[in-house]
């Protein structure tokens, strides 16, 4: 199937439920948009895939990745231009990591034009739906699931793709605190810690749970041998400002997500001439530059927070607070960029920007 050929059958609502959304209070992931796009997988192809009206599925309880978890799901996001046309930001690169993940979860791949094809028109046909205010967007999540009706543990054999949209606001809406895990770990090498599934996020609930008791908003995770090397902050990829250079961990040990704004925020950051380096980041490293006060910024970034400002770091009782954000030149520089770029203000050199019409 080529990506102009993609046929899809579209069913749509009888009436919009647009009305429901109060476009001054958009919170992250509460509402979802009129329509999803459905596509099955069965005896080694896929089906045509359907649009149709936004509704709760019907499964067998003993469906597959209820009880395994071999699912897999990405984040991509779409926002109004000046002239109020939809466009959304790199779903080829989100495309392509999903099949990263499909393949290391013993998935199928999804193909290009069911993935970014049916999402374009998935988001023409809701266009209303995407926000335009500054800091909003249309949060859109593809997502594959193995829907076996069969609770023996093997690879499925029959799959499930679907999109789903839902209008965003900011994922956070100040500064988080990080609290420093080194008990419990995310990742290890040969593992799954560089794909998209959603097991990496469901081990994730109890650590989390555990520093919000103790007044943290997010995790800093480190590697399981030494707990020394941070590798993720929470659902996010993790950059510092040391001096002069930004340093974020690099991506060469299966364990931490490629992340598609890591790689637009490297990409800017050196095409505009900052000093970037990827590479193993020990908490020693970072509490030292904090005690020489050269430990100037630290964030996340994330389709679903974009750049997500840390204002303190605590590794057991050393709370390392960093300097006010209005002094941050990488970050706020940075933030403005992106934005500029995904709301199609500024021109898209690399080609990240797909129009939906
Ligand atoms: C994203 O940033 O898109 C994520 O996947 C994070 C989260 C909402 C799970």
């Amino acid at each position: 199937m080529s990506v102009s050929s993609l046929d899809v059958k579209v069913r749509k609502v009888e009436k919009s439920r647009i009305s429901e959304i109060d476009p001054a209070n958009i919170q992250f992931g509460k509402n979802y948009s009129d329509h999803m796009l459905i596509a099955y997988y069965e005896n080694g192809a896929w089906k045509q895939p359907e649009i149709v009206p936004f509704t709760n599925l019907s499964l067998s309880p003993a469906t597959t990745f209820f009880h395994y978890g071999q699912a897999i799901f990405e984040g991509v996001k779409a926002y109004k231009d000046p002239n109020g046309n939809p466009i959304i930001f790199r779903p080829r690169d989100n495309w392509k990591r999903m099949n990263r993940s499909a393949k290391r979860m013993a998935m199928p791949n999804v193909p290009e034009d069911i993935f970014v094809e049916g999402m374009r028109q998935l988001i023409d046909l809701d266009r209303d739906w995407v926000p335009s205010s500054e800091e909003t967007s249309l949060y859109i999540r593809p997502f594959m699931v193995a829907i076996d009706e069969f609770i023996g543990v093997r690879p499925a054999e029959k799959f499930m793709f679907m999109i789903i949209t839902s209008p965003a606001g900011p994922y956070y809406n100040k500064p988080v605190s990080i609290y420093v895990q080194d008990q419990y770990v995310r990742a290890f090498p040969g593992g799954i810690g560089f794909t998209k599934a959603a097991g990496n996020y469901g081990m994730s609930m109890y650590p989390t749970q555990m520093i919000k008791e103790m007044g943290y908003d997010q995790i800093l995770w480190t590697d399981g041998f030494t707990h020394k090397n941070v590798q993720e902050i929470g659902t996010m990829n993790v950059f510092f400002r040391i001096g002069d250079t930004i340093v974020t961990p690099d991506i060469t040990e299966d364990t931490i997500l490629e992340g598609v704004t890591r790689d637009s925020v490297l990409t800017l950051l050196r095409e505009n001439g900052f000093k970037v380096e990827e590479r193993v980041i020990s908490i020693d490293e970072l509490a030292d530059a904090h005690k020489a006060g050269q430990l100037k910024e630290a964030f996340g970034t994330g389709t679903a927070a974009s750049i997500a400002p840390i204002y303190a770091l605590t590794y057991h009782d050393n709370k390392m607070e960093l300097p006010p954000l209005e002094t941050w030149e990488t970050a706020n520089w940075l933030k403005k960029e992106l934005a500029d770029i995904r709301y199609g203000r500024k021109a898209d050199t690399h080609a990240w920007i797909v129009p939906v019409k």
